[in-house]
């Protein structure tokens, strides 16, 4: 694996929490590649644009050593390694995440700049100040938010960017739609902008930008039109009782998001000099 680091720690998890490693298990993976495509969050390389434009506006520049938090598949690395002519280094837990973003990253001969770092973004194996920036899209839903920003603050050079979108809790949010994103999407929380605002400013950092996006979700009113061919497929193959795990899923962020309940924002802020 590109720095030679194999050390992820162990997922432990409460039992009312779905786990991480069984959200993006292969069922999930293939699950979470149908509805999204290569880039695992909603709005596909739009969203990854939208965040790149912003931290531009912010003073993200090229030739930078850029850190990945929860790098998935690598299409956002590798967006970023052609964009700023960057080093990313890509930080997921999941070897099998690992595994196809690499046989990506060398179909698109950016392997040399997308470095694949197994690891939880709760202890980064790097030391302090080692990047330039850091970036996350819609993956700290899935974490304890306070720790992982800590660590960004921490390996993140001093007047470096954080740039992150996430999802948010909105007003109206209540302790059921909670219980029901973690036992359905491996979420221990979801903060609202201000709790957020709060977290990174806690840590010592300027926020620069904090942008509620959820107007630009599209969470489709309608399912494909081959949505339940794809489905019967799905369950010949992984039997009913995973379709119907991966349904709830589905059916718990849809009703949470077309609620207003939940939502996406946008974070930018910067590592005091
Ligand atoms: C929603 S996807 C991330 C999407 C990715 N940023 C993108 O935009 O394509 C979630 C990823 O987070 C990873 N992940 C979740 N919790 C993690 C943690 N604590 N440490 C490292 N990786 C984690 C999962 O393995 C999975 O690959």
């Amino acid at each position: 694996m590109g720095i030679g680091y194999d050390a992820a720690m162990p997922e432990t998890v409460p039992s009312e929490l779905r786990a991480v490693g069984d959200l993006y298990s292969t069922p999930g993976m293939e699950w979470a590649v149908r509805g999204l495509g290569p880039h695992f969050h909603p709005g596909s390389e739009d969203a990854t644009v939208a965040l790149a434009e912003r931290a531009v506006h912010y003073g993200l520049e090229p030739n930078s050593r850029i850190l990945e938090v929860a790098s998935a598949l690598g299409a956002p690395a590798r967006y970023l390694a052609r964009r700023f002519v960057s080093t990313v280094i890509c930080v997921d837990m999941d070897r099998q995440m690992h595994a196809a973003a690499g046989a990506a990253n060398s179909a698109e001969g950016l392997s040399r700049r997308c470095l694949r770092v197994l690891a939880r973004t709760e202890r980064l194996p790097l030391r302090d100040n080692a990047v330039d920036a850091a970036w996350s899209q819609d993956a700290l839903i899935h974490m304890d938010k306070d720790v992982v920003l800590h660590e960004l603050a921490r390996v993140v050079r001093p007047a470096g960017l954080i740039a992150f979108t996430d999802w948010i809790a909105r007003p109206g949010f209540t302790p059921e739609d909670a219980a029901s994103l973690a036992k359905h999407m491996a979420s221990p929380s979801l903060f609202t902008i201000p709790r957020y605002v709060a977290a990174l400013e806690g840590e010592g950092l300027e926020v620069l930008l904090a942008e509620d996006r959820t107007r630009a979700l599209r969470v489709a009113a309608l399912p494909a039109a081959d949505q339940e061919e794809f489905e019967r497929a799905f369950a010949g193959k992984w039997g009913e009782d995973e379709l119907a795990r991966q349904q709830a899923m589905s059916t718990a962020w849809r009703s949470i998001v077309s609620g207003g309940r939940g939502g996406y924002a946008l974070f930018i802020a910067r590592v005091p000099v």
